[in-house]
Protein backbone atom coordinates (compact mmCIF):
# COMPACT_ATOMS: atom_id res chain seq x y z
CA UNK A 1 0.00 0.00 0.00
CA UNK A 2 1.73 3.37 -0.68
CA UNK A 3 1.46 5.60 2.42
CA UNK A 4 1.33 9.13 0.76
CA UNK A 5 -2.03 9.91 2.38
CA UNK A 6 -0.85 8.99 5.48
CA UNK A 7 2.23 11.51 6.16
CA UNK A 8 1.72 15.20 5.84
CA UNK A 9 5.07 15.25 3.66
CA UNK A 10 3.29 13.43 1.15
CA UNK A 11 6.25 11.14 0.52
CA UNK A 12 5.15 8.00 -1.44
CA UNK A 13 6.90 4.86 -0.45
CA UNK A 14 5.33 1.37 -0.17
CA UNK A 15 3.94 -0.36 3.14
CA UNK A 16 4.90 -3.96 2.61
CA UNK A 17 1.43 -4.66 5.00
CA UNK A 18 -0.75 -2.05 6.19
CA UNK A 19 -3.51 -2.08 8.70
CA UNK A 20 -6.00 0.09 10.69
CA UNK A 21 -6.86 -0.70 13.96
CA UNK A 22 -10.07 0.43 15.56
CA UNK A 23 -10.16 -1.15 19.15
CA UNK A 24 -7.39 -2.71 21.11
CA UNK A 25 -7.99 -6.20 20.51
CA UNK A 26 -7.60 -5.54 16.47
CA UNK A 27 -4.06 -3.86 17.59
CA UNK A 28 -3.36 -7.02 19.58
CA UNK A 29 -4.33 -9.15 16.44
CA UNK A 30 -2.05 -6.75 14.48
CA UNK A 31 1.33 -7.22 16.44
CA UNK A 32 1.08 -10.70 16.86
CA UNK A 33 0.89 -11.14 13.08
CA UNK A 34 3.51 -8.58 12.59
CA UNK A 35 6.04 -10.86 15.98
CA UNK A 36 4.82 -13.90 13.69
CA UNK A 37 6.58 -12.70 10.78
CA UNK A 38 9.34 -10.76 12.42
CA UNK A 39 7.86 -7.85 10.45
CA UNK A 40 9.13 -4.31 11.98
CA UNK A 41 5.99 -1.73 12.81
CA UNK A 42 5.42 1.58 11.85
CA UNK A 43 3.23 2.83 13.72
CA UNK A 44 0.60 5.93 11.93
CA UNK A 45 -1.36 8.57 13.59
CA UNK A 46 -1.92 12.48 11.99
CA UNK A 47 1.79 11.37 9.98
CA UNK A 48 2.63 14.78 10.71
CA UNK A 49 6.04 13.81 12.49
CA UNK A 50 7.61 11.34 9.96
CA UNK A 51 9.70 11.09 7.01
CA UNK A 52 9.63 7.89 4.97
CA UNK A 53 12.99 8.16 3.75
CA UNK A 54 12.54 4.72 1.45
CA UNK A 55 9.60 1.63 1.25
CA UNK A 56 8.82 0.32 4.50
CA UNK A 57 10.06 -3.71 4.88
CA UNK A 58 6.95 -3.98 7.88
CA UNK A 59 3.73 -3.40 8.77
CA UNK A 60 2.48 0.30 8.96
CA UNK A 61 -0.13 0.17 11.24
CA UNK A 62 -2.46 2.84 11.54
CA UNK A 63 -3.80 3.72 15.18
CA UNK A 64 -7.68 4.72 15.00
CA UNK A 65 -9.08 4.12 18.40
CA UNK A 66 -11.27 6.64 19.15
CA UNK A 67 -13.11 8.26 22.32
CA UNK A 68 -13.36 10.92 24.44
CA UNK A 69 -14.58 10.91 28.17
CA UNK A 70 -14.83 13.87 30.30
CA UNK A 71 -15.24 13.25 34.22
CA UNK A 72 -14.92 16.02 36.94
CA UNK A 73 -12.06 15.39 39.00
CA UNK A 74 -12.31 17.84 42.27
CA UNK A 75 -10.64 21.27 41.58
CA UNK A 76 -10.98 20.40 37.52
CA UNK A 77 -12.01 17.85 34.59
CA UNK A 78 -10.13 14.54 33.85
CA UNK A 79 -9.93 14.10 29.85
CA UNK A 80 -9.35 10.42 28.99
CA UNK A 81 -8.67 10.34 25.12
CA UNK A 82 -8.07 7.34 22.70
CA UNK A 83 -5.27 7.38 20.52
CA UNK A 84 -6.63 7.76 17.21
CA UNK A 85 -8.46 11.48 18.42
CA UNK A 86 -7.12 14.62 16.74
CA UNK A 87 -5.36 16.85 18.91
CA UNK A 88 -6.36 20.15 17.40
CA UNK A 89 -10.02 19.13 17.85
CA UNK A 90 -9.21 17.91 21.05
CA UNK A 91 -8.25 21.28 22.50
CA UNK A 92 -10.70 22.88 20.96
CA UNK A 93 -13.45 21.10 22.43
CA UNK A 94 -11.74 21.82 26.11
CA UNK A 95 -11.24 25.36 25.00
CA UNK A 96 -15.35 26.08 23.86
CA UNK A 97 -16.73 24.06 27.23
CA UNK A 98 -14.41 27.02 29.03
CA UNK A 99 -11.87 24.69 30.34
CA UNK A 100 -7.75 26.27 29.92
CA UNK A 101 -4.99 24.85 29.94
CA UNK A 102 -4.82 23.56 26.14
CA UNK A 103 -5.04 26.62 24.32
CA UNK A 104 -1.36 27.38 23.66
CA UNK A 105 -1.19 23.82 21.77
CA UNK A 106 -4.00 24.41 19.34
CA UNK A 107 -3.57 23.54 15.56
CA UNK A 108 -0.82 21.37 16.34
CA UNK A 109 -1.10 19.04 13.69
CA UNK A 110 -1.37 15.13 14.70
CA UNK A 111 -3.36 12.47 16.79
CA UNK A 112 -3.34 12.13 20.64
CA UNK A 113 -1.39 8.78 20.40
CA UNK A 114 1.40 10.57 19.78
CA UNK A 115 1.71 13.54 21.48
CA UNK A 116 3.40 12.27 24.65
CA UNK A 117 6.33 10.95 21.96
CA UNK A 118 7.59 14.08 21.46
CA UNK A 119 6.11 15.98 24.50
CA UNK A 120 4.47 18.67 21.66
CA UNK A 121 4.50 22.29 23.08
CA UNK A 122 4.10 25.43 21.53
CA UNK A 123 4.03 29.17 23.00
CA UNK A 124 5.38 28.44 26.61
CA UNK A 125 3.03 25.25 27.27
CA UNK A 126 4.27 21.70 27.03
CA UNK A 127 2.16 18.55 26.88
CA UNK A 128 3.13 17.61 30.54
CA UNK A 129 1.66 20.56 31.86
CA UNK A 130 -1.14 19.05 31.81
CA UNK A 131 -0.42 15.40 31.38
CA UNK A 132 -2.08 12.54 34.45
CA UNK A 133 -1.12 9.10 32.53
CA UNK A 134 -1.37 7.03 29.73
CA UNK A 135 -1.82 3.54 28.75
CA UNK A 136 -0.09 1.74 26.01
CA UNK A 137 0.23 -1.84 24.79
CA UNK A 138 4.03 -3.31 24.70
CA UNK A 139 4.71 -4.67 21.03
CA UNK A 140 6.11 -8.50 21.60
CA UNK A 141 3.37 -9.12 24.71
CA UNK A 142 0.00 -7.09 23.60
CA UNK A 143 0.01 -6.36 27.35
CA UNK A 144 -1.57 -2.58 28.74
CA UNK A 145 1.07 -0.80 31.10
CA UNK A 146 0.57 2.11 32.44
CA UNK A 147 2.72 5.45 32.66
CA UNK A 148 2.67 8.55 35.35
CA UNK A 149 4.11 11.73 34.33
CA UNK A 150 7.35 10.97 35.63
CA UNK A 151 7.33 7.38 34.43
CA UNK A 152 7.35 8.82 31.21
CA UNK A 153 10.76 11.46 31.69
CA UNK A 154 9.49 14.17 29.48
CA UNK A 155 11.78 17.20 28.23
CA UNK A 156 11.96 19.30 25.39
CA UNK A 157 10.84 17.53 22.40
CA UNK A 158 11.67 13.97 24.33
CA UNK A 159 10.11 11.29 26.56
CA UNK A 160 10.70 7.55 27.53
CA UNK A 161 9.39 6.92 24.37
CA UNK A 162 11.64 8.53 22.28
CA UNK A 163 14.46 7.09 24.60
CA UNK A 164 15.07 4.20 27.09
CA UNK A 165 11.30 2.52 25.26
CA UNK A 166 11.68 3.43 21.88
CA UNK A 167 9.74 1.04 19.69
CA UNK A 168 8.95 -0.74 22.85
CA UNK A 169 5.19 0.37 22.75
CA UNK A 170 2.07 1.73 20.87
CA UNK A 171 0.31 4.66 23.40
CA UNK A 172 -3.30 3.61 23.47
CA UNK A 173 -4.75 5.93 25.75
CA UNK A 174 -3.77 9.39 27.09
CA UNK A 175 -5.37 11.46 30.69
CA UNK A 176 -4.91 15.21 30.57
CA UNK A 177 -6.24 17.18 33.93
CA UNK A 178 -7.58 20.45 33.37
CA UNK A 179 -7.71 22.83 36.68
CA UNK A 180 -10.13 24.91 37.01
CA UNK A 181 -8.05 27.98 38.54
CA UNK A 182 -6.89 28.43 35.00
CA UNK A 183 -4.20 31.38 34.33
CA UNK A 184 -3.28 31.93 30.69
CA UNK A 185 0.36 31.49 29.61
CA UNK A 186 1.26 34.42 27.63
CA UNK A 187 4.74 35.06 28.17
CA UNK A 188 6.15 33.90 24.91
CA UNK A 189 6.90 36.92 22.90
CA UNK A 190 4.72 36.30 19.68
CA UNK A 191 1.36 36.60 22.20
CA UNK A 192 2.30 39.47 23.33
CA UNK A 193 2.74 41.53 20.38
CA UNK A 194 -0.44 39.60 19.17
CA UNK A 195 -2.46 40.92 21.90
CA UNK A 196 -0.66 44.13 21.96
CA UNK A 197 -1.55 45.01 17.79
CA UNK A 198 -4.99 43.80 18.52
CA UNK A 199 -5.42 45.76 21.97
CA UNK A 200 -6.67 42.62 23.79
CA UNK A 201 -7.58 43.42 27.65
CA UNK A 202 -5.52 41.12 29.50
CA UNK A 203 -6.92 41.22 32.44
CA UNK A 204 -10.41 39.43 31.07
CA UNK A 205 -8.50 37.07 28.38
CA UNK A 206 -10.43 33.98 28.22
CA UNK A 207 -8.91 29.76 27.17
CA UNK A 208 -10.87 30.86 23.80
CA UNK A 209 -9.15 34.59 23.08
CA UNK A 210 -5.93 32.70 23.43
CA UNK A 211 -6.95 30.22 21.59
CA UNK A 212 -8.19 32.28 18.85
CA UNK A 213 -4.72 34.05 19.10
CA UNK A 214 -2.65 31.05 18.69
CA UNK A 215 -4.37 30.20 15.41
CA UNK A 216 -3.67 33.46 14.24
CA UNK A 217 -0.10 33.60 14.86
CA UNK A 218 0.12 29.82 13.51
CA UNK A 219 -1.81 30.56 10.51
CA UNK A 220 0.78 33.64 9.97
CA UNK A 221 4.11 31.92 9.66
CA UNK A 222 3.28 27.60 9.37
CA UNK A 223 2.45 26.42 6.10
CA UNK A 224 -1.15 24.15 6.31
CA UNK A 225 -0.04 20.72 5.34
CA UNK A 226 -2.85 20.01 3.28
CA UNK A 227 -2.08 23.34 0.91
CA UNK A 228 1.91 22.76 1.55
CA UNK A 229 3.20 19.50 2.87
CA UNK A 230 5.30 19.44 5.65
CA UNK A 231 5.96 18.36 9.20
CA UNK A 232 6.50 21.71 11.07
CA UNK A 233 9.77 22.39 12.69
CA UNK A 234 12.20 20.32 11.10
CA UNK A 235 15.23 20.50 13.89
CA UNK A 236 14.96 20.96 17.34
CA UNK A 237 16.06 24.16 18.97
CA UNK A 238 19.33 23.22 19.94
CA UNK A 239 20.62 23.81 23.65
CA UNK A 240 23.97 25.25 24.47
CA UNK A 241 26.67 25.64 26.68
CA UNK A 242 26.27 29.61 28.53
CA UNK A 243 30.32 29.73 26.56
CA UNK A 244 29.29 28.42 23.42
CA UNK A 245 26.12 31.39 23.67
CA UNK A 246 28.25 34.46 24.23
CA UNK A 247 30.37 33.24 21.65
CA UNK A 248 27.29 33.33 19.11
CA UNK A 249 26.43 36.07 20.74
CA UNK A 250 29.64 37.77 20.23
CA UNK A 251 29.64 37.72 16.53
CA UNK A 252 25.74 37.43 16.16
CA UNK A 253 24.03 40.19 18.18
CA UNK A 254 20.71 39.50 17.41
CA UNK A 255 20.61 35.92 17.74
CA UNK A 256 17.77 34.56 19.45
CA UNK A 257 17.79 32.81 22.44
CA UNK A 258 15.95 31.67 25.45
CA UNK A 259 17.50 30.36 28.65
CA UNK A 260 17.23 26.95 29.58
CA UNK A 261 18.63 25.37 32.61
CA UNK A 262 22.24 25.85 32.69
CA UNK A 263 22.35 26.84 29.39
CA UNK A 264 21.00 29.04 26.21
CA UNK A 265 17.90 27.30 23.57
CA UNK A 266 18.73 28.89 20.42
CA UNK A 267 15.92 29.39 18.17
CA UNK A 268 17.00 26.89 15.27
CA UNK A 269 15.02 29.20 12.60
CA UNK A 270 16.69 32.29 13.64
CA UNK A 271 19.86 30.43 12.27
CA UNK A 272 18.86 29.09 9.36
CA UNK A 273 17.50 32.20 8.59
CA UNK A 274 20.17 34.46 8.92
CA UNK A 275 22.66 31.99 6.59
CA UNK A 276 20.16 32.25 3.99
CA UNK A 277 17.74 29.36 3.55
CA UNK A 278 14.82 30.96 4.08
CA UNK A 279 12.43 30.68 0.79
CA UNK A 280 15.24 28.36 -0.61
CA UNK A 281 13.68 25.36 -3.09
CA UNK A 282 15.58 22.74 -5.00
CA UNK A 283 13.88 19.73 -6.83
CA UNK A 284 10.64 20.38 -5.37
CA UNK A 285 11.77 20.58 -1.87
CA UNK A 286 12.80 23.58 0.40
CA UNK A 287 12.69 25.67 3.26
CA UNK A 288 9.45 27.62 4.01
CA UNK A 289 9.49 31.31 2.94
CA UNK A 290 7.92 32.33 6.43
CA UNK A 291 9.53 30.13 9.29
CA UNK A 292 12.93 28.98 8.10
CA UNK A 293 12.82 25.97 10.53
CA UNK A 294 10.25 24.19 8.47
CA UNK A 295 11.29 22.04 5.41
CA UNK A 296 8.38 21.92 2.81
CA UNK A 297 8.07 19.52 -0.17
CA UNK A 298 5.68 21.27 -2.47
CA UNK A 299 7.00 19.09 -5.63
CA UNK A 300 5.60 15.39 -3.38
CA UNK A 301 9.37 14.56 -3.98
CA UNK A 302 10.82 11.25 -2.03
CA UNK A 303 12.05 11.04 1.41
CA UNK A 304 15.67 11.38 0.27
CA UNK A 305 15.19 14.52 -1.21
CA UNK A 306 14.01 15.93 2.32
CA UNK A 307 16.69 14.16 3.95
CA UNK A 308 19.64 15.60 1.70
CA UNK A 309 18.39 19.38 1.74
CA UNK A 310 17.88 18.72 5.81
CA UNK A 311 21.77 17.26 5.68
CA UNK A 312 22.99 20.37 3.79
CA UNK A 313 21.21 22.93 6.15
CA UNK A 314 22.54 21.58 9.06
CA UNK A 315 26.10 20.82 7.55
CA UNK A 316 25.97 24.93 6.70
CA UNK A 317 24.80 25.85 10.32
CA UNK A 318 27.63 23.68 11.77
CA UNK A 319 29.83 25.80 9.61
CA UNK A 320 28.49 29.24 10.29
CA UNK A 321 27.75 29.23 13.94
CA UNK A 322 29.42 25.46 15.08
CA UNK A 323 25.89 24.57 16.13
CA UNK A 324 24.42 21.12 15.95
CA UNK A 325 21.32 20.82 14.41
CA UNK A 326 18.69 17.50 15.04
CA UNK A 327 15.86 16.63 13.40
CA UNK A 328 12.65 16.90 15.06
CA UNK A 329 10.33 14.41 13.24
CA UNK A 330 11.89 10.56 12.88
CA UNK A 331 12.78 8.63 9.82
CA UNK A 332 11.43 5.68 8.73
CA UNK A 333 12.64 2.78 7.91
N1 LIG B 1 12.87 33.31 13.38
C1 LIG B 1 13.50 33.98 12.38
N2 LIG B 1 13.40 33.51 11.10
C2 LIG B 1 12.73 32.38 10.79
C3 LIG B 1 12.08 31.67 11.82
C4 LIG B 1 12.17 32.15 13.12
O1 LIG B 1 14.15 34.99 12.63
O2 LIG B 1 12.70 32.02 9.61
C5 LIG B 1 12.90 33.84 14.76
C6 LIG B 1 11.53 34.40 15.12
O3 LIG B 1 11.40 35.73 14.71
C7 LIG B 1 11.51 34.27 16.61
C8 LIG B 1 12.33 33.01 16.86
O4 LIG B 1 13.11 32.79 15.69
O5 LIG B 1 12.17 35.35 17.22
C9 LIG B 1 11.49 31.81 17.19
O6 LIG B 1 10.56 31.55 16.15
P1 LIG B 1 9.09 30.96 16.43
O7 LIG B 1 8.40 31.78 17.46
O8 LIG B 1 8.42 30.77 15.14
O9 LIG B 1 9.34 29.56 17.14
P2 LIG B 1 10.39 28.38 16.88
O10 LIG B 1 11.39 28.40 18.01
O11 LIG B 1 10.93 28.46 15.51
C10 LIG B 1 9.15 26.62 18.32
C11 LIG B 1 8.62 25.22 18.16
C12 LIG B 1 7.32 25.24 17.40
C13 LIG B 1 6.32 26.08 18.16
C14 LIG B 1 6.89 27.49 18.34
C15 LIG B 1 6.04 28.33 19.24
C16 LIG B 1 10.53 23.74 18.15
C17 LIG B 1 11.44 22.88 17.35
N3 LIG B 1 9.59 24.40 17.48
O12 LIG B 1 9.46 27.10 17.02
O13 LIG B 1 6.84 23.92 17.33
O14 LIG B 1 5.09 26.17 17.48
O15 LIG B 1 8.20 27.40 18.98
O16 LIG B 1 6.17 27.90 20.55
O17 LIG B 1 10.67 23.80 19.38
C18 LIG B 1 6.99 21.95 15.99
O18 LIG B 1 7.58 21.43 16.95
O19 LIG B 1 6.76 21.31 14.94
C19 LIG B 1 6.58 23.33 16.10
C20 LIG B 1 6.02 23.99 15.08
Amino acid sequence: IDLQPFNTMTIAAQARYFCSVTSLEQLREALEFARSRQLPILPLGGGSNIVLTADFPGLALHLGMRGVEVDEAGDGVRIRAQAGENWHQLVMRTVDAGFGGLENLALIPGNIGAAPIQNIGAYGVELKDHFEQLTAMEVTTGELVTFTASECAFGYRDSLFKGKAKDRYLICEVVLRLRRDWQPRIEYPALQQHFQAHNTALDTLTPSQVAAAVIDIRNSKLPNPIEIPNTGSFFKNPVVSEAQYTAIKQRHPNVVAYAAGDGWKLAAGWLIDQAGWRGFRRDGVGVHDRQALVLVNPGHRAGQQVVDLARDIAADIQLKFGVTLEPEPRFYP
